[in-house]
């Protein structure tokens, strides 16, 4: 409903003045369409208090392969900071060279995220930094294992204790995980073109990029990405009007049917965040879809039942490229070196 009144909104305010919509007026339907700014500065979590030390030995463990059972994957193997923090392959690959069952989606701004994988199957940073160091397919490790791992390593031991003051035992896996979350939430990229237009400079984006963004509006895009990350706040059918070929959407990846049980929850998938897009294809959670006009398409079709033609997919997609913000700039940590009690890989 309110997309309907939106997207006549933006036709009306396209349709009547000049060449274009005004500036004022189309970011008064972007704003009212939900879509927010990166914001500066760092997002309070439930239950961890955000602290220096905690950033960075959360830091160190995010780049620390020792927390894989082979000794060679990191967060950062999957996750990459380099490369918009994810892999930019169609699905992980992990533990003994083995394909994870879906791509791997960014780290960056995970923080504004109702809650985490394609699924939403973690509450929080801190319930997802669990998952992927036991997994079989990623990290293939063992909490107690990790636990020997860390605490073998005596700078670890110490951060540990910095970080957790007042804990008889600070060397925990939930420990490990809050700090892996304190990490995550310093990697945010704000000041993209489009929240510097959005904030109020005209000129941060070009006529294309506001065509592009107006389409975004009328087609109904953000009744399902919208907020801060463009996504992320919600679940819907993947194939809402019309399901994807097998090949985009795998037939044995019911997404959050497998979370809830619940029929009406087959094929729902989190609306994908579409903050840095341009930089983290290929596409989908099955990885398919290397060219992001390409997934443009694929959604009109799927899920507003609008063929796109070719200049309003390639608008949309010029304004998509607008999302990327400004990288976090992160110095490679120096780890602390293996003891004698370190348990060795095994490959
Ligand atoms: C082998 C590759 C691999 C490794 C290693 C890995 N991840 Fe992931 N990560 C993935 C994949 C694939 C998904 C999506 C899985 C799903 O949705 O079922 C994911 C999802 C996530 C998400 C959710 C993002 C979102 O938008 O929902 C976060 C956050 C994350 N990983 C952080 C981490 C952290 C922290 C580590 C290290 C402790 C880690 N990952 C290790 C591949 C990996
Ligand atoms: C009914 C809800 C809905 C609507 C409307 C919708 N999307 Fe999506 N979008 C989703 C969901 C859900 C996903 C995740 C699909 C999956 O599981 O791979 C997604 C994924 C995407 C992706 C892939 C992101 C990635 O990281 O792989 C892009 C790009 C995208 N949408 C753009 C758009 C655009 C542009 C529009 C408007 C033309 C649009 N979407 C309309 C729900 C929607």
């Amino acid at each position: 409903m309110k997309t309907t009144l939106l997207a006549s909104a933006v036709a009306l305010t396209l349709s009547t003045g000049a060449a274009a919509a005004s500036d004022a007026d189309l970011r008064e339907l972007a704003k009212s369409a939900g879509l927010e700014a990166v914001p500066y500065g760092l997002q309070a979590v439930d239950d961890n208090p955000i602290t220096r030390e905690k950033i960075e030995l959360g830091k160190m463990l995010f780049f620390d392969p020792r927390l894989s059972a082979s000794g060679v994957i990191s967060c950062n193997t999957c996750h990459n900071l380099g490369t918009g923090g994810d892999d930019n392959l169609p699905t992980s690959v992990g533990h003994g060279w083995q394909k994870g069952p879906r791509n791997s989606p960014t780290v960056l701004n995970a923080v504004f995220n109702k809650a985490q994988f394609w699924d939403g199957r973690a509450e929080d940073l801190k319930a997802q930094a669990k998952g992927p160091v036991q997994a079989g397919v990623e990290m293939a490790n063992q909490p107690e294992n990790v636990v020997i791992t860390l605490k073998s390593l005596p700078e670890y031991v110490e951060r540990f204790e910095r970080a957790f003051p007042g804990e008889a035992d600070a060397v925990t896996f939930d420990n490990m995980a809050k700090a892996i979350e304190a990490f995550e939430v310093t990697l945010v990229t704000p000041n993209a073109p489009f929240d510097q237009w959005l904030e109020g400079n005209d000129g941060a984006l070009t006529e294309t990029q506001k065509a592009g963004l107006a389409q975004f509006l009328e087609k109904g895009c953000p009744s399902c990405h919208t907020g801060v990350n463009v996504g992320g706040q919600d679940y819907f059918p993947f194939g809402l009007i019309k399901k994807p070929g097998a090949d985009i959407l795998p037939p044995n990846d019911k997404g959050r049917f497998q979370v809830t049980k619940t029929a009406s929850d087959e094929y729902v998938f989190r609306a994908a965040p579409l903050r840095n897009i341009a930089l983290t294809a290929p596409y989908f959670h099955s990885g398919q879809v290397w060219d992001l006009e390409q997934a443009v398409d694929v959604m009109g079709t799927a899920q507003l039942g609008a063929v796109l033609n070719a200049e309003e997919t390639a608008l949309i997609a010029e304004f998509l490229r607008t999302l990327t913000g400004e990288q976090p700039r992160v110095e490679y940590p120096v780890l602390p070196v293996e003891t004698a009690e370190t348990p060795k890989p095994e490959l």
